[in-house]
């Protein structure tokens, strides 16, 4: 049987075009500045997003915490969104290695911080009691509203508040590129206002492994000392960056274009779902409004639901049938559709959520957690 892996667009695997480029690909050691290849993804990098330079890391949780590296001194403090992956997924690295204090502020079901709220959240630096604020952080798409993407003009007014207060704007660009395409802008308007984005390359832009993170040329400087101190300095590595400037170049095997195919997959996603008895809104940032899921909210890769099942059972009973779907927070599930899904895979999806609905009765949640 084969299975429908809609866990994550981390699941993807590399284009035949990347594995050709892998194959061929030119390299030397990128410790010395020496991997032509490495050399060439982070000069495409920088351009494509109008920055002066780039730094190809290892995942997008290292070039999160390289930029905080790169941008906080000890016992700074970050602002950033209450359900931002620097806050809940990279194992605490800003307080582990930084040494960094974050204050956490909530998010709206557009993926926003409130202005007002970021700025009331500066510190006061001539009181010896406080931290110091150093930094902004936002995510784009953000992932925990169901990936909204965020506009450039929200990106250029944090920035605004950023450096009003005299601090950077990190964004964390996990899918900037879904952002990019689902909004329709030119990449260097929408990373032109923050100091430095961190975009993945092994997720929706389905490279093997890798993220590239962008700045300015002194601040690259600082994230290469930090991920040189994270052990991240890697040697022919231009391997690995070969599916990186694949997924990056204008022809046919570029990989950012196609994410539109990912989005419309994720709409027919939601639409074919929220057709489903059982499948209720998420609730939350992901979906505000109760009742039916509103399909109006995968905007870019992302589906996020609820069942009114167990919720273990449910995905046991979808998994039974070949397709693989992941509890995500608060009692939610998440799919993610990307390259290797297509809209008959999607269909089959649907038809397997049905099952599965009918297989795990309402009667078995009453011991589950994941009611609505
Ligand atoms: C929003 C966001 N930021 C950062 C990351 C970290 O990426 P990686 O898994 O490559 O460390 C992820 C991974 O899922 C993510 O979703």
């Amino acid at each position: 049987m084969r299975l429908i892996d809609l866990r994550s667009d981390t699941v993807t695997h590399p284009t035949p075009a990347m594995r050709r480029a892998m194959a061929d690909a030119d390299v030397g050691d990128d410790v010395f500045g020496d991997d032509p290849t490495v050399n060439a993804l982070e000069e495409r990098a920088a351009a494509l997003l109008g920055k002066e330079a780039g730094l190809f890391v290892t995942s997008g949780s290292q070039g999160n915490l390289v930029s905080l590296m790169g941008h906080l001194a000890r016992g700074q403090e970050a602002i950033a969104a209450l359900e931002s992956h620097i806050v809940n997924d990279e194992a605490a690295g800003h307080a582990v290695v930084v040494g960094a204090s974050v204050r956490t502020l909530r998010s709206a079901p557009d993926g926003t911080m409130d202005l007002d709220e970021i700025a009331e959240s500066f510190r006061d630096p001539s009181d010896p009691h406080e931290p110091i604020t150093g930094l902004v952080a936002i995510e784009n798409t953000h992932a925990h509203s169901c990936g909204q993407p965020l506009t450039a003009a929200y990106t250029r007014a944090v920035a605004d508040v950023a450096h009003e207060h005299g601090v950077p704007l990190h964004v964390d660009g996990a899918r900037f590129w879904n952002a990019v395409v689902a909004l329709g802008v030119d990449p260097k308007d929408l990373a032109g206002p923050a100091d430095s984005v961190t975009f993945c390359l092994s997720k929706g832009l389905a490279c093997p492994i890798g993220s590239v993170v962008v700045g300015s040329r002194d601040f690259i400087w600082r994230a290469r000392r930090a991920r040189k101190l994270l052990g991240g300095g890697m040697r022919q590595v231009g391997v690995l960056a070969a599916a990186g400037l694949i997924a990056l170049s204008d022809g046919p095997d570029g990989t950012i274009a196609r994410l539109a195919e990912d989005h419309a997959n994720a709409r027919r996603l939601a639409e074919g779902l929220a057709g489903l008895d059982g499948v209720v809104s998420p609730g939350g940032i992901a979906q505000p409004t109760p009742g039916r899921l509103d399909p109006d909210r995968a905007v870019t890769d992302f589906v996020v639901f609820r069942v009114q099942r167990d919720r273990a059972a449910f995905l046991a009973a979808l998994e039974a049938r070949g397709v693989l779907m992941v509890a995500y927070p608060h009692g939610t599930i998440r799919a993610v559709t990307h390259y290797g899904i297509d809209a008959a895979d999607v269909d089959a999806t649907v038809a397997a959520v049905r099952e599965a609905l009918a297989e795990t009765t309402v009667e078995a949640a009453t011991s589950g957690s994941a009611r609505v």
